[in-house]
């Protein structure tokens, strides 16, 4: 189908459409930059209406000059394709296309042209800019949706694909983002792992051709790859210096980010969902809607793009960003599924002396037919275990409450052990392959949420909680396994199960969270499994890891909070390795505070340390949770890792040391350099989190001015026998 009779009436209707947004153009071409506080991603329209993308980087004062940028560049494009801002295939293209399908009459071109483009503004900071492209042909369209943080330099971008053609369109690729980049170099910083090997870096420079990082696991779908990355353009960036961007999809399961550098040496970036086994059938008139794909730019270094991240994540993606936290106390690594009510009780005296907030009662507590008493059965069958539990969970909320704590609950209310009476009941709740045996990753399955009636059971689970217990205070919301023998008994095509398992999720999420609107919950997954911005706007925290070693946790913690801000990264005390109970505490105070140890075993200093530890993380928490995060020396290139929170009014900073090193005379040889400060004031340097019994070889408190403080540095003396040491930076009125 013609979209349009003739030349005149286009340009009549482009005219109409074009003048409501923010654009400028010159004859032949227009350009639609979507600017932030210090860059521009600049659009361009092109004389044949394709779009492209001319530019990503630092904003021109001048928006004319945007029109001049695209000549600059001389490059022999057989396609006219090469930055195009969505690449279709099938027609012209030559390279790899953001999107390629099969029409209702069998084709399989495609070509994308630019008809409109709008901009709404949202409020002061954010606006989105929409792009309507069309198929000159078929009466297929896409629209581009461009939704710029203005203060944090964040940019979110996404797709909806929608036609009228006289039947079903296959959608093969469909990808949220389309961006193209240019530098002499790129330099690519992403993350591999396992479970407790979590946000392990690779960082080296992107060679022509495609580097792909993608995961199709289903469920837990992180667990060997997470989607954040970090480009740097022309060199590799550091903490504080060169041009890096940050890129992470929002969503939390099968993605693809294909990094190519093409002939013209572009850096074309392509991000979504994964269509690997993801055929998208899509009848007329319905729309397919693409997870954002965020990113930001720093031409000041890598500090910058998170310290942006964060507070753009904590503005506006984190569930309760701005919000407060629950310090807790969780029984897994003290009990397992060895307990019973005796024994919780006693946990509830312990959360109670420690001085946390909450205790938290893990896996283990639900099933009677088929017990939960280890990891092979009872999954699924959320009662209280009569044996364990012959009160109920209402009794441990109530004791809860008489120890002055509050109480919250483990659920993995997206699996199923095949012994369990809900697989007894529901063979077709679950995915497998009928025809063939049954895989399991930890002794279990995965139920399917394509399917209405499994997101109600899920959904009731929660909700089965909280109506019978109004006073449980958190959640912690597990899944461990990835899908297997992936196959669906409710979906008619079997190429959807991957992508309607996490929109069955998110809708569940969603009426969780329309009914129970911000009380915490964990997003754990075997450990990092899962963690990604399209959960956490349902999540309050996430599980970074089961391995807490707390070395170990130094170099994860590091990684993740590029990403990630501190309040949303849970980081438990625990017996793993062997540390002192303070090395471990203070490397948890890094993050959202909490232990999972036996507080009977503690002897009197330990648990006096303990206690004192967290009465200053209370004081402090609000610096290390909603402060600016500054990494001042990296445990991958010094003996000492030294992280720095100050507070946003500059008053208030938390300097964490720790020794990473041990071998002999490591430590911390020179100062290390502050940021963050006001030069002009004086700050008091102290020492905090003392081992009972020792004193600081740092003195009482010394006073310096900021200015001393971030040009000179102060050395906190880490060394063997002082393997960390937390300090506490305070202005003097
Ligand atoms: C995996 C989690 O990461 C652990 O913290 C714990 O909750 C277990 N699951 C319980 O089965």
């Amino acid at each position: 189908m013609k979209l349009f009779a003739n030349r005149t009436a286009k340009l009549f209707i482009f005219i109409l459409l074009f003048t409501a947004s923010y654009s400028f153009n010159t004859y032949s071409q227009q350009v639609i930059p979507i600017e932030t506080k210090t860059n521009a991603l600049v659009l361009q329209v092109e004389k044949n209406n394709d779009l492209s993308v001319v530019y990503y980087g630092k904003k021109l004062s001048d928006q004319q000059d945007y029109l001049a940028i695209a000549g600059q560049y001389k490059n022999s494009d057989y396609t006219g394709l090469l930055n195009s801002a969505y690449t279709p295939s099938g027609s012209r293209n030559l390279v790899e296309p953001a999107i390629t399908v099969t029409h209702a009459d069998g084709n399989t071109s495609l070509d994308l042209r630019f008809v409109s483009s709008e901009t709404q503004k949202i409020d002061q900071n954010v606006s989105v800019v929409s792009i309507l492209l069309k198929d000159p042909v078929y009466p297929f369209e896409v629209e581009l949706f461009y939704k710029a943080y203005f203060n944090e330099d964040v940019i979110e971008q996404w797709s909806v694909i929608r036609h009228q053609e006289k039947g079903k369109v296959v959608l093969h690729k469909f990808a949220s983002a389309n961006l193209s980049l240019k530098a002499n170099s790129y330099w690519l910083r992403h993350y591999h792992g396992d479970w407790a090997k979590e946000m392990q870096a690779e960082e080296y420079q992107l060679k022509h051709g495609i580097k792909t990082l993608d995961t199709k696991l289903g469920t837990r779908a992180n667990l060997f790859q997470p989607s954040v990355f970090m480009i740097s353009l022309d060199q590799k960036a550091t903490e504080d210096e060169g041009t890096v961007m940050f890129g992470a999809l929002e969503w939390s399961g099968n993605f693809k980010i294909d990094l190519e550098l093409d002939s013209q040496d572009n850096l074309r970036i392509i991000a979504g969902m994964n269509n690997y086994a993801s055929d998208y059938h899509l009848k007329a008139n319905e729309e397919f809607e693409t997870p954002p794909f965020l990113h930001t730019l720093s031409n000041q270094g890598k500090g910058l793009a998170s310290r942006n991240l964060h507070d753009w994540a904590r503005n506006y993606k984190l569930l309760d960003g701005k919000g407060t936290r629950l310090t807790l106390l969780n029984n897994w690594e003290a009990t397992y599924f060895d307990f019973n009510e005796q024994k919780l009780a006693g946990l509830l005296k312990d959360t109670k002396e420690l001085g946390v907030d909450l205790f938290l009662l893990d896996d283990g507590w639900f099933a009677n037919k088929y017990p939960r008493n280890g990891d092979t059965a009872g999954l699924g069958d959320w009662q209280e275990n009569a044996k364990k539990l012959p009160n109920g969970i209402g009794y441990l909320v109530k004791e809860a409450k008489k120890n002055d704590v509050k109480f919250g609950i483990w659920i993995e209310p997206e699996m199923v052990n095949p012994k369990s009476e809900l697989y007894e009941k529901h063979p077709d709740w679950v995915i497998k392959q009928a025809k063939r045996d049954e895989y399991y990753f930890r002794n279990q399955l995965v139920l399917d949420l394509s399917n209405p009636e499994v997101q109600d059971f899920v959904f009731d689970v929660v909700d089965g909680l909280f109506t019978k217990n109004p006073d449980l205070a958190y959640i912690k919301w597990d899944c461990n396994a990835v899908i297997y023998n992936a196959c669906s008994a409710h979906l008619k095509n079997q190429s959807h199960l991957y992508i309607d398992y996490v929109r069955g999720l998110y809708d569940v999420l969603k009426r969780i969270r329309t009914k129970y609107p911000t009380v915490p919950m964990m997003l754990c997954s075997g450990g990092g499994g899962r963690v990604d911005y399209g959960a956490l706007q349902y999540f309050t925290e996430f599980w970074p890891s089961d391995n807490t070693e707390p070395i170990e946790r130094i170099f994860m913690q590091w990684e993740y909070s590029f990403f990630y801000p501190l309040i949303s990264m849970s980081c438990h005390v625990t017996d793993w390795g062997k540390q002192p109970i303070k090395f471990r505490t203070d490397v948890a105070m890094m993050g959202k505070l909490g232990f999972d140890i036996v507080v009977d075993h503690l002897n009197e200093n330990d648990l006096k340390y303990c206690q004192e530890a967290i009465h200053n993380y209370n004081e402090l928490k609000q610096t290390i949770w909603q402060g600016d995060q500054y990494r001042l020396s990296s445990p991958l290139t010094s003996s000492v890792a030294t992280m720095m929170c100050v507070d946003k009014s500059k008053k208030q900073a938390v300097v964490f040391n720790y020794l990473v090193n041990n071998r002999y005379g490591a430590g911390s040889k020179l100062p290390v350099k502050f940021k963050g400060l006001n030069p002009t004031k004086k700050y008091m340097v102290k020492e905090i989190n003392l081992y009972p019994g020792t004193n600081s070889t740092l003195g009482t408190g010394q006073v310096y001015s900021g200015d001393f403080l971030m040009n000179i540095g102060f050395n906190p003396d880490v060394r063997a026998g002082r393997n960390s040491v937390i300090l506490l930076v305070s202005e003097l009125n």
